[in-house]
């Protein structure tokens, strides 16, 4: 008789992103994304602050295998780095052409997506916002709001994550203020 898994159900709250059961509760400080951001040199004055840029709540621990599913949250708190909105460190999927549904929950964010040939695209969320990581894209979150922001995310188990070619490469574009407003401008730091 084959064996089959047992459904389940995860609460999440909507607003806060939080997953009472959550498996794994990830926190990223500003000295976990080291050399990320454009402007060094404000870096470094907030790095004897290091304060915490975001968390993830892993919703399950699903089995790294063809056909599952992992979901989690995400929330990023808000602020900057020089002009640079607080972000996530970002990655391509280790598995590159696995895809991933993106989900707003709470504030105001953009995702930052990267093709492999440098092809920049940003989609706008706001809670309610589906957006579509399709295969092969890199791709970042960032707060651009004032409160809060908060998505949802659910990938194929098996997807993996390659943060190597951000640490060394970057995005070709970065988001940052400018008169008060979120702005898309060439990153300095950018490696082709
Ligand atoms: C999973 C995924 C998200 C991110 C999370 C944190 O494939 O895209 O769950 O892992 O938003 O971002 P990173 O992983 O770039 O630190
Ligand atoms: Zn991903």
């Amino acid at each position: 008789m084959a064996e089959y898994m047992t459904p389940f159900t995860t609460m999440i709250n909507l607003n806060t992103g939080v997953i009472p059961n959550a498996v794994v509760v990830q926190k990223r400080y500003l000295r976990d994304l080291e050399g990320l951001f454009a402007d060094s040199i404000a870096e470094d004055a907030l790095m004897i602050d290091n304060p915490l840029l975001y968390e993830v709540h892993e919703a399950t621990e699903n089995p790294m295998e063809e056909g599952q599913l992992r979901y989690s949250t995400t929330t990023i708190y808000p602020g900057k780095v020089g002009d640079e909105y607080f972000f996530t460190k970002g990655h391509y999927h280790a598995i590159g052409n696995r895809a991933e549904l993106y989900m707003g929950l709470a504030g105001d964010g953009y995702l930052l997506l990267m093709s492999p040939d440098g092809e920049i695209n940003v989609q706008h969320m706001t809670p309610g916002a589906m957006s579509y990581v399709p295969p092969f894209w890199a791709h970042r979150t960032i707060n651009v709001g004032k409160e809060n922001f908060v998505f949802f995310a659910c990938y194929p188990s098996d997807a993996g994550y390659d943060y190597q070619s951000i640490a060394d490469k970057g995005f070709a574009q970065i988001v940052v203020e400018q008169d008060g407003k979120p702005a898309l401008v060439s990153n300095p730091k950018w490696v082709k």
